[in-house]
């Protein structure tokens, strides 16, 4: 099985006027990578930040976390270069937003970073299934896009489980309302990768939340390669 477990804190959630220590201190406690929620007011109803806040970001925790990007945006296509020079790792965008995705995931590639593809709950899996063989990761949605800390989307399930089911070795997310509560769902569905932003990042021990998230993740998988 080629994908294991991995935990993504939002950092959403943190005091975004300390960003790049509250980057540092989630890599500290455990995290696997970081998920960094870029909104343009225009995709969804909020604003967060864009590529010179990646970059700096990136000068500040230095060469080795994984940022996987989060384009709740409008024109994905706009800033595939900008975020790739900034130190992206990942380019995850929305496949609402995109005309043309094909095209899209080519220019990502060829900027060097990896691929992935979000859906929101509103939009069906089948859609994002023609383009699976060709990502490294598909986002399943589990809130509407724009804010942390909603309530999780139980009923979104069914993609996840679905997409596994096609797709065994695929890298597939988790993204709203992830925590202690709602993670086992998550893993029985054949989730792999799990942002979490409140229940992480708020917590007074986020060390101790990642790490149940991730063992809860690497069991399920675990049982699954079992049961082939
Ligand atoms: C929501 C963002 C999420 C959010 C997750 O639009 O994409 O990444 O920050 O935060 P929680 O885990 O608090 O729902
Ligand atoms: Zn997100």
């Amino acid at each position: 099985m080629a994908y294991s477990a991995k935990i993504g804190p939002s950092i959403l959630s943190s005091d975004l006027s300390r960003l790049g220590s509250e980057c540092v201190r989630m890599m500290e406690c455990g995290a696997d990578y970081l998920h960094l929620d870029v909104m343009d007011g225009h995709f969804v109803p909020n604003i967060t930040f864009g590529h010179p806040m990646v970059e700096c970001l990136r000068k500040s925790v230095g060469q080795d976390p994984f940022f996987d990007m989060h384009m709740m945006v409008s024109r994905p296509e706009q800033w595939v270069k900008p975020m790739a020079a900034a130190g992206a790792n990942q380019y995850t965008f929305h496949l609402e937003a995109s005309t043309n995705p094909g095209n899209l995931i080519k220019e990502i590639r060829e900027s060097g970073m990896k691929v992935g593809l979000a859906i929101k709950p509103g939009t069906t899996v089948e859609e994002l299934a023609p383009w699976a063989n060709h990502i490294d990761m598909a986002l399943v949605m589990t809130v509407e896009p724009g804010f942390g800390g909603q309530k999780f989307m139980e009923d979104m399930m069914p993609k996840v489980s679905w997409l596994r089911s096609q797709f065994p070795s695929l890298d597939i997310e988790v993204d709203g309302g992830v925590g202690p509560d709602s993670i086992h769902k998550c893993a029985e569905a054949g989730a792999n990768m799990i942002v979490s932003g409140s229940a992480v990042v708020g917590s007074e021990d986020p060390r101790s939340v990642i790490a149940l998230l991730r063992t809860v993740v690497a069991e399920a998988i675990q049982k699954r390669s079992l049961d082939r």
